[in-house]
């Protein structure tokens, strides 16, 4: 049926790692990519090859009193991305059991006052976000049960569902190191062996198993939706 051409949704897959090599970038590609066979028109965020600079300035400081302001004509860009998406996909390592400077920047500038919140009916209202986050530890470390926790309510609770967005999950991908990270009791990271040949390929193979998971449910969600 052509309705599929004619309605195809939007996914803005936004991916906040400096350097394309990275398994950050990979697993953004992986998943616009299981995105796209599922349907959906990708818009392809790259933070750092956009440039986008996380830092607040005066343009797009909130004006509490005016909740029609006009921010800078950068800011204004990646509103009309947002508003174009149906779903958000951000995909980025984890940095100290949040997200990195330019995602957390970006969300700052652009998720702001009287776009993404502040109004009676939120223009975001609907929306669906999936946080894929690549973490260091290792899937048994015991610090992982309280990252999973601090990242849902920082980024569930505390931005997506404050900004009216209908679904908001957290894909918390561990063991993203080639050398197991754990935390001992004194606090000393231990470096564990790297893998090599077939046992490491079985690694790379597992970790975008679980990461395809998490993009195939998110997108398999949307269609019972709809
Ligand atoms: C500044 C910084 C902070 C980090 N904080 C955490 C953390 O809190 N928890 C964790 O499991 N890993 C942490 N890591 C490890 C990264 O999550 C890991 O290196 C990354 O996901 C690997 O993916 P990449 O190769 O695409 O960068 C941190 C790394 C850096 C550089």
């Amino acid at each position: 049926m052509t309705q599929q051409a004619s309605h195809a949704r939007t996914a803005l897959v936004v991916v906040a790692h400096h350097r394309p090599d990275s398994l950050t970038a990979h697993t953004a590609r992986r998943a616009a990519a299981r995105l796209e066979a599922a349907g959906y028109r990708i818009d392809l965020l790259d933070l750092h090859a956009e440039d986008f600079d996380p830092r607040m300035n005066t343009s797009d400081q909130p004006d509490w009193g005016n909740r029609e302001k006009a921010y800078s004509a950068e800011v204004h860009a990646h509103m009309q991305r947002i508003l174009d998406a149906d779903v958000i996909v951000a995909v980025f390592p984890v940095y100290w059991q949040s997200v990195p400077a330019i995602l957390k920047g970006w969300i700052d500038r652009v998720w702001n006052y009287g776009f993404a919140y502040g109004r009676s009916k939120p223009r975001l209202a609907g929306k669906r976000m999936l946080w894929l986050g690549l973490a260091g530890a290792s899937a048994d470390d015991p610090i992982v049960e309280g990252m999973q926790a601090v990242l849902e309510t920082t980024l569930s609770e505390g931005i997506a569902y404050y900004c009216g967005f209908a679904q908001s999950t957290v894909g918390l991908l561990t063991d993203a190191e080639e050398r197991p990270q754990h935390i001992d009791a004194e606090g000393n990271i231990l470096i564990g062996e790297a893998v090599a040949g077939a046992e490491r390929e079985a690694q790379y193979a597992d970790f975008d198993r679980r990461a395809g998971e998490f993009v195939e449910k998110f997108a398999a969600a949307e269609t019972v939706a709809a």
